[in-house]
């Protein structure tokens, strides 16, 4: 499958919310015609209704992929009218949160090519990453392609096993929540070491967003760039020997709450 499969073939967009409307957003952005694109959404925004694409319109026979982004729970109700779509050229991709490929390939026919991928909330503003694996019908262009779709809100990265998906999950997918949880307590640290609530609060937003760009720009690894700003005894030594300590710091909370995130993971695709 090609960019100009997609063109000739069409797109079809199952679900089309936040994330379903970010990637769109990408895709037109990038010059992927209108009226290549087709959506399905019970309830779409004013937004998607403006964009030109075929909305809640026959379908084509034999899309060159469909996007999957419906919540899991709304998977069982939404897959079943694609079926006829199973089983033959068109590459399923989901972004559906604890759905295996398995459960697609019951729903849709175990020769279906299936790629399940992983974002996370910062492709709302095209700085998300997104783990990808497909089965053994997908082949490299399909995801060459799948990559291609989904670079439209930010990185990509792929994986050797579906497996994998579960700590993906625990790291970037709930990963956001644990950066907003930093600044939120480093706010709260500032107001009690005497700062106004507002100003600690644009200082420890700017700290978290300044040291995540450095940290992927700069050549040097994230523990060069930390030994870079620690003099000895000084200011950030005092600190980072409280959070790099091996029983309360940071080492040993996020290895606990990143591996609780990973078992709720595995849980919930078991169903
Ligand atoms: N948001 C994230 O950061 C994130 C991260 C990783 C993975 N994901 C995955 O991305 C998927 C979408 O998440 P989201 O945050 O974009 O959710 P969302 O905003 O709720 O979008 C889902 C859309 O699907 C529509 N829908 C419901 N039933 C449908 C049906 N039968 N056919 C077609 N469309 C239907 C919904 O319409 P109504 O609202 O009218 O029901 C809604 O517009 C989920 O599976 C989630 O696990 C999201």
């Amino acid at each position: 499958m090609t960019l100009q499969d997609l063109g000739e073939r069409g797109l079809v967009l199952l679900g089309c919310g936040k994330m379903g409307s970010a990637l769109l957003a990408g895709w037109l952005k990038g010059g992927l015609l209108p009226a290549s694109v087709w959506v399905i959404d019970p309830h779409p925004s004013d937004w998607v209704k403006a964009q030109g694409v075929h909305l809640n319109a026959d379908l084509p026979k034999d899309p060159a992929i469909v996007l999957v982004a419906v919540k899991p729970q709304m998977m069982g109700a939404a897959l079943p009218s694609l079926q006829a779509m199973g089983n033959g050229r068109t590459v399923f991709l989901s972004i559906a949160a604890g759905t295996p490929i398995s459960a697609f390939e019951a729903t849709l026919g175990a020769k279906t090519p299936i790629i399940r991928s992983m974002p996370n909330t910062p492709a709302a503003i095209g700085r998300g990453i997104t783990a990808l694996i497909g089965n053994t019908h997908v082949t490299e262009s399909d995801l060459a392609l799948g990559e291609a779709l989904l670079q439209a809100v930010g990185q990509t990265v792929r994986l050797e096993t579906e497996a994998q998906i579960d700590a993906v999950t625990g790291v970037s997918g709930s990963g956001p929540a644990y950066v907003f949880h930093l600044i939120e307590t480093m706010a709260a640290a500032g107001v009690a070491q005497g700062l106004a609530p507002d100003l600690a609060m644009a200082l420890a937003k700017a700290t978290v967003a300044g040291a995540g760009a450095l940290a992927e720009e700069a050549d040097e690894d994230p523990a060069q760039l930390r030994v870079n700003v620690t003099s000895p005894n000084g200011t950030t030594q005092a600190a980072l020997e409280v959070l790099m300590d091996s029983q309360s710091g940071f080492p040993a909370l996020l290895n606990k709450a990143i591996a609780a995130a990973t078992n709720r993971a595995k849980e919930l695709s078991r169903g």
